[in-house]
């Protein structure tokens, strides 16, 4: 029987190489995750995304799988794989795995026979390969770059055909036209579906299917990753027909698991197609990661995915940072305006319908790490752009649960990244218990979510120009985007929450309020 959980969920992304380190290598693993399901459980979230934990060479913090049915030996067995879960369910916590079906590793069986056996062979027929032209040996197949730069082709090591890799080169694009393909990912969904997972967030969901003949693409063939352009590689028509035939497998499944789509698309609309009943159960909106903090582009962004969900029946699906983007309390400014407004926005989208995902860390009201040393960073975006762009890592530096050690609790030596100046005070130890820490207001404001479920959404006269006030149906909140307090006149109602002290009747710069109705 459904209970439909996943329509109304507080979602929890785990990083695993950054969570919590068991066994003190410096790196995050799955005893780690085990260790703190009970920190979890007192957050109230409903359920864990886990990012790749698979075995992996590491070139893509793990967005390379060399062996999906494999834990990478860095994160532990799948013994410790098993131990989490049930600790996590027996917390009444579901886990949804990452799933990578766009590409393996490099390093991967198949890629490696497709080496070994040459052109022509059906080994290569499950990745992209290409003839070399001999007239022109330096220009690759078409004119498609890599999203994390530099070009999409490398030339095999006998210099006779090249692969595509719209990641790094360690990352080749699977053959989505292989029926082989098709039954490998078949069966590697009913591996952790047999395991007892809870669901998948499919990786790249828009980038499996190319366009036939692999086009050019129009300008320079540079395409973004966290950008909403549609290409000759990414939101491709025939990409649904996959899903079509994943759903049903999943439904054969009791415990109303889900699949979460990681799907760039232009519009709403494009994004609404993946969530058909035949489809997927949720796609996440990057329209928020994307907007500023303003009133303005944040109710266009909501009316959007309200409109265009409704339309085929599927959950609105809320997020501000991931481990891809920078962290929200640094986009909004960083220091004490930067919090101040991430714990507005963060109360905004818990007040919305729909499901909302967690970035851990940002329950601490992490910042973005800007100044880590070119020598500790590993995002391959740093090194194939040649330093111009700095990469991911600085939203996955390890989470501080501690005032002192090495790696302030994260592990008992130093972390594979380090951690700034001031990461101790936002530690969980810090926080925890604490009146006004940014954890306690994510704790407080999940459980009133969760006592006060919203129903709707209907807009109200906001008080003023940059301001967005709504109804859900079970509280009033009113969220300040501007530069000054603005008078909350009209409004009343017992204050559930308020992310800033409502001196005098206003709400501050950069706060938001929840009224009980
Ligand atoms: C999206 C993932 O979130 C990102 O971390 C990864 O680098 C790319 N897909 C490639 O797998």
């Amino acid at each position: 029987m459904s209970d439909n959980w996943w329509r109304e969920a507080v979602i929890y992304q785990v990083y695993p190489r950054s969570f919590a380190d068991a066994n003190g290598d410096g790196m995050g693993d799955l005893a780690g995750i085990r260790s703190r399901i009970p920190y979890l459980s007192a957050l109230g979230v409903d359920a864990i995304w886990l990012s790749p934990f698979y075995a992996s060479p590491q070139k893509d913090a793990g967005y390379d799988v060399a062996d999906y049915r494999a834990i990478d030996p860095r994160f532990g067995t799948l013994d410790d794989f098993d131990a989490m879960l049930e600790a996590a369910h027996e917390a009444g916590i579901r886990l949804i795995v990452d799933l990578v079906p766009n590409h393996s590793s490099s390093e991967h069986e198949w890629f490696k026979a497709a080496l070994a056996a040459g052109p022509g062979s059906a080994e290569r027929d499950r990745y992209h390969f290409r003839d070399v032209d001999p007239a022109k040996p330096e220009t690759p197949p078409n004119n498609w770059q890599s999203v994390f730069g530099g070009p999409a082709w490398t030339r095999t090591p006998d210099g006779k055909q090249w692969y595509l890799h719209l990641f790094d080169s360690s990352q080749p694009d699977l053959n989505w036209d292989n029926p082989e393909v098709h039954a490998e990912f078949q069966s590697i969904l009913r591996f952790w579906l047999d395991r007892g997972v809870d669901g998948f967030r499919i990786d790249v969901a828009h980038g499996m299917v190319k366009a036939e003949g692999l086009p050019d693409t129009g300008g320079d063939g540079t395409i973004e990753m966290i950008g909403t352009t549609r290409s000759p590689f990414f939101d491709q028509d025939g990409v649904h027909d996959i899903y079509r035939t994943w759903r049903p497998v999943i439904e054969e499944y009791d415990g109303d698991r889900i699949f979460v789509a990681e799907a760039w698309t232009d519009s709403a609309e494009r994004r609404a197609l993946y969530l058909r009943p035949d489809e997927l159960h949720q796609a996440f909106n990057f329209d928020l990661v994307l907007a500023p903090f303003k009133a303005v582009d944040f109710r266009k962004a909501i009316d959007a995915e309200i409109a265009n969900n409704a339309g085929v029946g599927a959950p609105c699906t809320w997020v501000l940072s991931n481990h891809d983007v920078q962290r929200h309390v640094t986009r909004y400014g960083d220091g004490p305006i930067g919090l101040a407004r991430a714990k507005a926005a963060t109360q905004l989208l818990l007040a919305l319908p729909g499901v909302v995902y967690v970035y851990q860390g940002e329950e601490l009201g992490l910042n973005e790490v800007l100044d880590l040393p070119d020598e500790v960073r590993e995002d391959p975006t740093f090194f194939r752009t040649n330093g111009e762009q700095i990469g991911r890592d600085g939203c996955r530096v390890p989470i501080p649960w501690k005032t002192e050690g090495p790696s302030l609790g994260f592990g008992d030596a130093a972390g594979w990244l380090p951690q700034p100046e001031g990461w101790s005070e936002k530690s969980v130890e810090a926080e925890d218990g604490v009146a006004g820490s940014t954890l306690e207001f994510y704790r407080q404001a999940i459980a009133l979510r969760k006592a006060h479920k919203a129903s709707g959404l209907t807009w109200l006269d906001e008080p003023s120009a940059d301001t967005l006030a709504f109804d859900n149906g079970a509280v009033v909140c009113v969220v300040n985007f501007g530069d000054e307090p603005v008078s909350l006149d009209g409004f009343d109602g017992e204050v559930l929450l308020a992310s800033a002290d409502l001196a005098e009747g206003r709400l501050p710069a950069g706060s938001a309020v929840w009224f009980a109705k």
